[in-house]
Order: C-alpha cells, then sequence, then structure tokens
C-alpha cells in the first residue's frame, strides 16, 4: 500500500441532508412517507439525528475531524411551511448554522433540494406539474436573497435520477408511482427547476454584489455499468441502462435539453458534481452484483476503480472541475471504512495526476443518520450515533479520516496504523 499526497488546495469534509439528519419536523413529503410505514426498520426522519437542535455540537465534530468544506442541505418544508409564506425563523436558524461554521473555517456547500419538499408542494403535483418551475425559482430566490452574502456555492438538485426512478418506476420512495410517462414529465421539470435556479443564484448573487465566486451545479449519481456475463444482450441492455438511468438526465441538467451540439450551447454548471458508491452488474434489465466482489452492508459492491472511470468519463465530457459532492459506505461494524477512504481516495490521486482536475471530497456522510427507506439501521457515518440517547462517538474510520484530512496526506504511518 503506498503513501500519497493530495494537492494543499485539495479540499475535503463531508456530506450531509436536512432531512437525514435534522428531526423534529413534520412537514415534509418524507415525513409523511415514514408516518405511512414505509421504513424497512420502522424508524422515522421526525427523529433522525437531532441535529436541528444540536448543529453546534455537530460543528465541534467536523472541526475535529478537520473538516475544510461540509455540504448541506436545507429543509424547503421548513423555510416555506405554507405556500408563498416564508418562515423567516428557519432562515435566521440556517444562518446561524452557516455562520458557525464559516467561524470555524469549514466553507458550506448548500443543498437546496434533496429529495424532500413541503406537503403543499405535493398537494400541487409536485414535479409532475410545470408550475413546479416557479415554485422552486421563488424558493431558491428567498434562500439566495437570504443566505447569498455568506454562501457562494450550491447544488440545486440531488439526484434527480434517483429520485425519479425511485418514485415513479419501484414506488419505493415518495410518491410511490409507478408511471414512465411521469417520470419523464419529472425529469423535464427537474430540468427546468434547476435551470430556473442556477440563473436565479447567479443573477442575484450578482446583483447584490455579494463577494465570493458563485458556483452552482448539480449532485449526479452516477455508477459504473457493466454486462453481467459475456452475453452479447447484457452488453447492449448495459449501455442503454447507463443512458437511460445517467447519461441521459446528466446532459439535460446540463445543457437544458438533450440534442446539444457546438461550442456556443449555453450551459448550466459550474462544476461536476459526482455521488459515487457502486457499480452495477446488467443482465437482461436487471440490476446485479457481480458474484465474488466486496460488497457493504447493504450489497453494493465496492469498486474503487469505478471513481476514476466516471470522474474522467464526465470531465471529458463537460470539461468542468470535478467535485464528488458524496462518496462513502455502509459499514455498521466499522471493519472496512477506512479501506474504503484509502481506495477511493488514491483513485483521486490518480486522478489529479493524470490531469483531471478534482477539487473536492466530500464524505458520506459525518454521522449515522436516518437513511431514507433503510431507516437508522444502514450506517455511513465517519461517527457512530447512537439514537436513543443521541451520543456521537467518533468511529476510528473517522479519526483515519481526520487525519488524512490535516494535511492531505496518506502517510506511511497512518497507513500502518489504521489498515495494518
Ligand atoms: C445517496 C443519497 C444520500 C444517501 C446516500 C447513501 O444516493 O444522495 O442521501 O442516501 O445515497
Amino acid at each position: 500500500m503506498k503513501s500519497f499526497q493530495l494537492p494543499k488546495d485539495f479540499l475535503m469534509g463531508s456530506a450531509t441532508a436536512a432531512t437525514q439528519i435534522e428531526g423534529g419536523h413534520t412537514g415534509s413529503n418524507w415525513c409523511r412517507w415514514c408516518e405511512e410505514g414505509h421504513i424497512k426498520d420502522g424508524s422515522s426522519c421526525i427523529r433522525a439525528n437531532d441535529h436541528w437542535n444540536r448543529y453546534a455540537e455537530d460543528v465541534e465534530w467536523m472541526r475535529k475531524l478537520n473538516h475544510r468544506v461540509y455540504r448541506m442541505g436545507l429543509e424547503w418544508s421548513r423555510i416555506e411551511p405554507e405556500k408563498g409564506n416564508f418562515d423567516k425563523s428557519a432562515i435566521d436558524h440556517y444562518r446561524d448554522e452557516i455562520s458557525l461554521l464559516l467561524k470555524n473555517n469549514i466553507k458550506p456547500l448548500v443543498t437546496l433540494h434533496h429529495f424532500s419538499h413541503p406537503l403543499w408542494f405535493c398537494e400541487e403535483g409536485e414535479f409532475e406539474n410545470e408550475k413546479s418551475v416557479s415554485y422552486f425559482e421563488r424558493y431558491v430566490s428567498f434562500v439566495v436573497e437570504n443566505l447569498g452574502d455568506l454562501v457562494s456555492e450550491y447544488i440545486t438538485i440531488n439526484e434527480p435520477n434517483v429520485y425519479a426512478v425511485m418514485g415513479y418506476y419501484f414506488a419505493l420512495w415518495p410518491p410511490g408511482k409507478k408511471d414512465i410517462k411521469l417520470l419523464l414529465r419529472v425529469y423535464r421539470n427537474m430540468t427546468l427547476c434547476h435551470i430556473a435556479a442556477y440563473r436565479a443564484i447567479h443573477r442575484i448573487r450578482r446583483e447584490k454584489g455579494f463577494e465570493g465566486k458563485t458556483m452552482v451545479g448539480v449532485a449526479n449519481h452516477l455508477r459504473v455499468f457493466v454486462p453481467y456475463n459475456k452475453n452479447p444482450v447484457n452488453y447492449v441492455s448495459a449501455k442503454i441502462m447507463d443512458y437511460l438511468f445517467q447519461g441521459a438526465i446528466t446532459r439535460m441538467m446540463s445543457y437544458g435539453r438533450l440534442l446539444s451540439f457546438g461550442r456556443h450551447r449555453k450551459k448550466y454548471y459550474d462544476f461536476i458534481g459526482i455521488n459515487y458508491y457502486t457499480r452495477s452488474a446488467v443482465k437482461g434489465f436487471s440490476d446485479k452484483t457481480l458474484p465474488g466482489r466486496p460488497v457493504n452492508d447493504l450489497g453494493w459492491e465496492i469498486y474503487p476503480e469505478g471513481l476514476y472511470l466516471l470522474c474522467r468519463k464526465y470531465h471529458r465530457k463537460y470539461k468542468a472541475p470535478v467535485w464528488i459532492t458524496e462518496n462513502g459506505t455502509c459499514d455498521e461494524k466499522d471493519e472496512f471504512r477506512a479501506m474504503f477512504i484509502y481506495d477511493h481516495l488514491y483513485q483521486v490521486y490518480r486522478l489529479i495526476n493524470d490531469g483531471i482536475p478534482v477539487e473536492r471530497y466530500y464524505h458520506w456522510t459525518l454521522m449515522d443518520n436516518f437513511e431514507w427507506i433503510e431507516g437508522e439501521s444502514a450506517r455511513f457515518g465517519l461517527i457512530h450515533v447512537d439514537f436513543e440517547t443521541q451520543k456521537r462517538t467518533m468511529r476510528k474510520s473517522g479519526e483515519f479520516y481526520s487525519q488524512i484530512c490535516r494535511e492531505n496526506l496518506v502517510s506511511e504511518e497512518l497507513i500502518r496504523k489504521y489498515l495494518g
């Protein structure tokens, strides 16, 4: 195992989402989904990590982890609990949290939509309705007018493909539908939402003369698709799945259309956000794991080279700085997370050496949290959380990561100590 040094200006931290950590709130589609009993272990995001009240303690943990950046979400349903009525106290709460991050030299990257939204928005047909575009733009404008002096970097929408496929194809997430026509409409409207938000964020920050370089993008969920075996049918299916699940939507979000050519097309991204977890082996049109490969607690294959392949591929296509906006693993016993971090950061090191401008790494996630339909049972945290007592405890892999973040260095000493 090799020691390696990442560039000094490479920024590392972690990522979370509001619904997964805040708790104490009932006004969103996900709160309702939990109350309806869809969560596998019966837990609910209404409890989560009580981060809403404990954010100061959690920022302290980030400091211990030597974070220089932190990706956090806003809960739209707290900020706009009723259609058109904004709650100033909610935005002030976020201002306090962000100010504390800045005081600790941790730069925030703010996600505006991470799978959850207000119930009134559900009643209006969510992203199935084209009106979602004006609703989303109004919410985003309010946020940027009120936080834009503190925050220059935004993710408009997290993983539109996962949102749409889980909610409109598998019916496992809200709104629990199976309807391809609706799914395509959701894709279209989410694209329009993203573009409206992209423009609004740039315009408002420019007009108000807010400092710092405005950076806006999408966090794209990307995976590697390979054929399950040598059957040529699976080879073709893997290509099709790759395009349908991620290629097409990423292109739409980036250029506002599927067919766009030439150097003068408009682009709606300032960085390429990549959430990377695993590889899918395609058999027919189903998604499997190659036999004999290492997997995490959820059965997701651990395939670090995939990070290299995807960052290189998407950088070649979209030519912008790459930010790894999520990467991490589910490992309750903390047996392989440190190795996972080493292996994936090593791919980052290779990418940078090969001239791909990878600038950021946000580990998923800071602490165990509410993992959507898996509930509290799926543990991705650098920090262990006892949800009953809300006690946080640093994991060994968290210590390892914090040591790396100190100087962006994976030294021989760290390798000996943590990877034995
Ligand atoms: C991603 C989600 C994130 C978390 C991780 C494990 O798809 O964006 O909220 O659930 O997976």
